[in-house]
């Protein structure tokens, strides 16, 4: 349709078919037997309200989308397609590793290359949108949901986020779908890293670190929006004109759709925020809040508050149109399927090129945090494989409840295939948890097995490893222990995990730990009582076989950690880009007692941003810049010369930061400013060239004006934030 088309399309519906096409609502309103008793009851919404919605979510499959899309269309009276919508966050049925795990790729392209797949496979079952990339910054492990974001620093984050549409969107083809990025703004940084509790933050922390990724994915073309569940400063994002129409709208020119998280409309008024729905659907329209997802208020209350003058009927239409406009750029008036179909869903899904993808990404996101000359294994090693994911397919986190699990492989399997069903001794060993409470109710029902005999599982275990040259243990937590609703208090592993631990401790054999998680766990423990230590995460439809070929060193890891390891729960929130504070550890002139650090622990983190291993050595000799001085014009550059010093072909990723030693504002120790991957033979050296614009530099001033101001900076080369050379520059005016 072209403009005038959708215009008059505009000018044909009623004020109420216009409210019914701003209401969102799930796969189990659709379900006709259960919808009419079941959630449509509940929700306080008729028949009619449902007929002409504008957009269902969560409803799989390209047949049961066309049917609905035909049933919908049938009944509408303008016969308005409906838009599709669904959580599909890193695969519908090729799943990646979370992006908490792919992030440690610090490979944007492959992880462009994965959401184009994500999408491919999402288009063919015929939805139109998925509500990803989630690019909430987030520096708290105890929010479950890091898993679904992409670590701790906005400037890879941002990068990353980039590629994340472009792979999605493309050029919104059939093969493609819009993105729904999410959840604006700053959900990751949660007082307390209690899920949906309150954040406060001044403007710059927001500006120079949350809002970063959303505005590189915005200028990368993001078609929309979800506003997140928290408030900011005491105003729920949902309702945040400043967020909503100053800054995504004014500043960024985002004229997409915008669709409340789950039921946030209504829930203004849990917030205090809203005086009730009335008030609750005033205050969202009036941001712009496009989709009211999962509730009644706007379908039950927005007429109201145009007959009393509340709302202008303007708004709606404002609202309603960049709905049909996004409908239209997708092509739902031409081809209300786009192309879905069962035939397509058989050729795009489950691909051997995009397990090949999904793999090369797995490979690249485990991350090596110790190996006492233990890894890779040998040949002809007796390996005693230990553990609750050993032999389980549940390797793919919360959001991926789409996919056929049974297709993927197992540890065990793979890593047999590799050494000979001879070398390889397996026992479960032990559970996730010590108590199935520890996953609540959704959790149980995932995790469905019947209860096994610890003590004679335990007792198989050590058999198993007494019999063995090497023990490889999974620990870490349950899939179901991360992702929404699953802030945690304790990151400890397990005690059932930790008593076996110990055990095969005792029994002075290499033992090697793989980490399964959603977040950053506490490994003080687990480092010190074993000789090889990896973090797997939840490493998608391919970890297995990723997981394995690192074991066996068919794959040289090379993954950095995006988040940092606390050493303890009392060091959250830990993150390498802190400020000096007046009495820094080193070099302040105070003595060792004043100064700021904790009397029971370092302030370092465990293992911090960046880091990660390798098979080989790398080490990086120099650091040298072209111009000690800089300005607006003239960029500078940095030449870094690398060697591998190791014994074997090796991927490691050069990292920059820079620190600004005096400015208006107190600046951070370090903040990352640009990295490269690079490959390098054994024995290889090779010069990198990094270009340093004015751009990079710059940040909110005490004047909240994005500049540079001149003065000395520190620029840091490393192969992690901690470890680093240095050199000076100036910046001129
Ligand atoms: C959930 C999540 C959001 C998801 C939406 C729809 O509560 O916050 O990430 O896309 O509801 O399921």
């Amino acid at each position: 349709m072209n403009k005038d088309q959708l215009t008059d399309l505009l000018h044909q519906m009623t004020l109420t078919e216009k409210i019914d096409q701003l209401v969102m609502l799930d796969n189990s309103f659709f379900q006709k037997d259960a919808a009419i008793t079941g959630p449509q009851v509940k929700l306080g919404i008729s028949e009619d309200v449902i007929r002409n919605i504008g957009s269902a979510y969560n409803v799989i499959g390209a047949d049961k989308v066309r049917k609905l899309q035909d049933e919908h269309m049938k009944n509408s009276r303008l016969h308005i397609p409906l838009l599709f919508c669904g959580d599909v966050i890193y695969g519908l049925k090729t799943v990646m590793p979370i992006p908490l795990g792919y992030s440690c790729s610090w490979d944007p392209e492959t992880i462009e290359k994965g959401m184009s797949i994500v999408a491919d496979e999402a288009s063919a079952s015929g939805i139109h949108t998925v509500f990803s990339p989630m690019l909430d910054l987030s520096r708290d492990p105890r929010w479950g949901r890091v898993m679904e974001g992409l670590g701790e620093d906005p400037y890879l984050a941002s990068q990353i986020a980039a590629s994340e549409i472009k792979g999605l969107q493309g050029n919104l083809d059939s093969h493609h779908v819009a993105s729904c990025i999410k959840h604006f703004a700053a959900y990751g940084a949660a007082e307390g890293g209690r899920d949906y509790n309150s954040v406060d933050m001044s403007e710059r922390k927001l500006r120079q670190e949350y809002l970063k990724p959303y505005q590189s994915a915005v200028q990368a073309g993001a078609k929309m929006v979800m506003p997140s569940f928290n408030t900011i400063n005491g105003i729920p994002s949902t309702a945040n004109k400043w967020l909503l129409k100053k800054v995504l709208e004014e500043e960024w020119g985002f004229h997409g759709v915008k669709v409340s998280d789950y039921a946030a409309i209504q829930e203004l008024v849990y917030h205090g925020y809203a005086e009730d729905a009335y008030d609750a659907a005033e205050k969202a329209i009036h941001c712009g809040v496009n989709f009211d997802m999962k509730t009644s208020v706007y379908a039950n209350y927005l007429q109201k508050d145009v007959e009393d003058g509340r709302v202008k009927e303007e708004e709606i239409d404002e609202a309603v149109m960049q709905i049909l406009n996004i409908k239209n750029e997708l092509g739902l008036f031409e081809d209300p399927y786009r192309q879905a179909s069962v035939k397509e869903e058989t050729a795009r899904q489950y691909t051997e090129e995009s397990r090949r993808t999904v793999k090369k990404l797995a490979d690249e996101s485990v991350v090596l945090l110790e190996n006492h000359d233990v890894l890779p294994l040998n040949k002809n090693q007796k390996i005693a494989l230990i553990g609750p994911m050993a032999d389980s397919k549940g390797t793919l986190g919360m959001w991926a409840f789409n996919t056929d699990a049974s297709r993927n492989r197992t540890l065990r399997e793979e890593l047999t295939e590799r050494v000979g069903q001879e070398n390889v001794k397996y026992a479960w060993g032990c559970d996730f948890v010590d108590s199935m409470d520890a996953l609540g109710d959704i959790g149980k029902f995932f995790h469905p097995e019947a209860p096994r005999n610890l003590i004679e599982e335990k007792q198989k275990a050590l058999e198993a490893a007494d019999a063995s040259d090497v023990i490889v243990f999974t620990m870490g937590e349950h899939a179901m222990q991360s992702g929404e609703a699953s802030s945690r208090t304790d990151l400890s592993l397990p005690s059932c995990q930790m008593s076996l631990l110990h055990e095969f401790k005792k029994m002075r054999k290499p033992v090697v730990v793989l980490i399964y998680s959603g977040r950053p766990l506490l490994l003080q423990e687990a480092a010190d009582n074993s000789d090889a230590l990896l973090q797997v995460y939840w490493p998608g439809s391919e970890g297995a076989s990723a997981v394995a070929d690192v074991l066996t060193g068919k794959i040289n890891p090379s993954g950095k950690l995006t988040m940092s390891m606390p050493r303890s729960m009392g060091q959250i929130p830990v993150y390498y880009s802190q400020l000096k504070t007046g009495r820094p550890l080193q070099g302040s002139g105070h003595t060792g007692k004043f100064v700021s650090k904790y009397l029971d622990c370092p302030n370092s983190p465990l293992y911090c941003f960046g880091y990660g291993l390798s098979y080989t050595d790398f080490t990086i000799s120099q650091l040298s810049l072209d111009n000690p001085y800089m300005n607006k014009t003239e960029p500078l550059h940095a030449v870094i010369h690398i060697k591998n010093i190791g014994n074997c072909k090796g991927d490691t990723i050069v990292q920059l930061y820079i620190h600004d030693e005096a400015g208006t504002i107190a600046r951070p120790v370090k903040e990352l400013i640009d990295f490269k991957s690079i490959t390098l033979e054994a024995g290889e050296e090779k010069d990198i060239t990094f270009g340093i614009s004015e751009e990079k530099l710059r940040y909110y001033d005490a004047n909240m004006d994005y500049i540079t101001e001149p003065g000395k900076f520190m620029l840091y080369a490393g192969l992690n934030s901690e470890e680093c050379i240095e050199t000076e520059f100036t910046y001129q005016l």
